[in-house]
């Protein structure tokens, strides 16, 4: 064995002390520090890498060279995005899957907790065991693993099979209907082969993102025999809208469609109690898309796949028979389900927070943060020269300055996130430049909404004419 690495298995116990020094160097520091660094001023370092150094010098070059330059997006104070930090628990378990680096395909304990766990999901998103489901890294891959699912049922409906026989027969003719659709859906789109072209905007209802029920019907109607895709929003980014998935539910009774739910951060809804009522109707969905990374609070990458048509995504994702990867028959095969092969163990985090602090603890999390925003968005609606451009009915609070205060609300947003004490990221809405504030990190109390709202209305004040 090379003589470094022989000396780090020696020494692993200092070396993930030293792990754990670095560690706690930045969760200590999480609640105040910036939440936006840029890397512009880094040192240039040419790194040697002949001989090699050892873990415990690597680790000490980490920290003066990298370390410095990261920004606490997993802290308290970053709305950007929809992002969350990680709970001590889900740390744990992630420590863990690094530790025992499962490939979570083939060993028969993985797969066992990814069903265990997935079950444990089903029930935190009051979900039946109709929905088969898996982890995958993300909301794109969820939403892409869906609609693959999706597709197949649109071949088999016409009496092919796409994962046989190729794909490009359907273009022009399978449409995708959705109204407000995140990007990841278009991206998904183009990877299918279905094409980004192929989505057709549904008109949405007078001032929301959620869709005009009566206009998703009168285009189903135009071509009832064939079949196609709607994918609604469990949570829209720019406002947290959803759509009305009973009546989505009793369309499906009518037509014929698969109905793909995009709820990466909006099924959340589910968990807490008075925000459930968001995604009653649900489970008339052929697949759910939900992200674990972002208000799970677990750290990257994961996500829930889930399907009520496991069979048909199989078809899809079935890896070419091969004696060597041949499963004991027992064991649940994730891996012809999803894209990859070798997987990392992502439910173990998942697993550690849910049964560290259960339904519970997930409520009083999604309830805060909602509350949060809610009287985030009653402050800036209450504000002289602020608007705020949607309804907060969930976590998402979008707003503007007032078209006639002569405040240029790009020259607000780049001044909020000059302080570096909070980060907030810009959309557009209504056609207007506008600032999105996310809350989603399990730490994220009232104080820190208090000092947010104080930060805006001082860079607000600051550029009042
Ligand atoms: C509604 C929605 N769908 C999908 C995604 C994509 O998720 P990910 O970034 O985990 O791939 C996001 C992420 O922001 C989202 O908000």
């Amino acid at each position: 064995m090379n003589t470094i690495l022989k000396k780090d298995l020696e020494e692993i116990d200092e070396i993930l002390e030293g792990a754990k020094t670095t560690a706690l160097s930045y969760l200590d520091d999480l609640n105040e520090a910036a939440p936006n660094l840029g890397v512009s001023n880094m040192s240039k370092e040419t790194w040697n890498i002949e001989t090699g150094l050892g873990a415990k010098k690597a680790l000490e070059l980490f920290n003066s060279h990298y370390a410095p330059y990261i920004s606490a997006t997993a802290g308290p104070n970053f709305y950007g995005y929809v992002t969350g930090g990680s709970t001590p628990a889900a740390l744990l378990g992630d420590w863990l899957t690094s530790t025992y680096d499962q490939v979570s395909s083939v060993t028969p304990i993985t797969a066992k907790h990814e069903s265990d766990t997935i079950a444990l999901y089903r029930e935190l998103f009051g979900l039946s065991s109709d929905f088969f489901g898996s982890f995958v890294t993300g909301g794109t891959t969820s939403n892409m693993v869906n609609l693959a699912g999706a597709r197949q049922w649109a071949y088999q409906q016409m009496g092919q099979d796409g994962s046989k026989n190729g794909l490009d027969t359907l273009s022009g003719i399978l449409k995708v209907l959705a109204a407000t659709p995140h990007s990841s859906t278009y991206k998904s789109l183009s990877i299918l082969g279905i094409g980004r072209d192929n989505l057709e905007l549904v008109n949405r209802l007078p001032d929301r993102e959620a869709m005009d029920i009566a206009d998703l019907e009168k285009r189903l109607s135009i071509h009832p025999e064939r079949p196609c895709i709607v994918v609604a929003s469990a949570g829209t980014v720019n406002t947290g809208d959803f759509d009305d998935f009973i009546a989505l539910g009793n369309l499906k009774k009518k037509y014929k469609f698969w109905l793909h739910i995009d709820g990466a951060f909006g099924g959340f809804a589910a968990v807490a109690k008075d925000y459930t009522y968001l995604v009653n109707g649900w489970e008339s969905a052929d697949s759910i898309a939900i992200d674990a990374h972002k208000w799970l609070n677990v750290p990257y990458d994961a996500a829930f796949q889930y399907t009520k048509h496991p069979t048909l995504q199989r078809q899809v994702f079935q890896n070419g028979n091969v004696p060597y990867l041949e499963g004991d028959g027992a064991t649940q095969d994730f891996m012809n389900y999803v894209p990859e092969n070798s997987r990392r163990w992502r439910s173990l985090p998942a697993w550690f927070t849910l049964l560290a602090y259960g339904k519970e603890g997930y409520a009083e999390i999604v309830g805060r943060n909602c509350h949060l925003a809610q009287e985030l968005g009653n402050r800036i609606k209450e504000h002289a020269q602020l608007d705020l451009l949607g309804e907060v009915r969930l976590n998402i609070v979008c707003f503007a300055t007032k078209i006639d205060s002569g405040i240029d609300t790009k020259a607000l947003l780049e001044k909020i996130n000059g302080s570096n004490k909070v980060f907030l990221t810009p959309t557009v809405y209504k056609n207007r430049f506008a600032i999105r504030v996310a809350v989603s990190n399990w730490r994220t109390g009232q104080k820190e909404m208090d000092t947010l709202f104080q930060i805006i209305v001082n860079a607000t004040q600051s550029l009042s004419k």
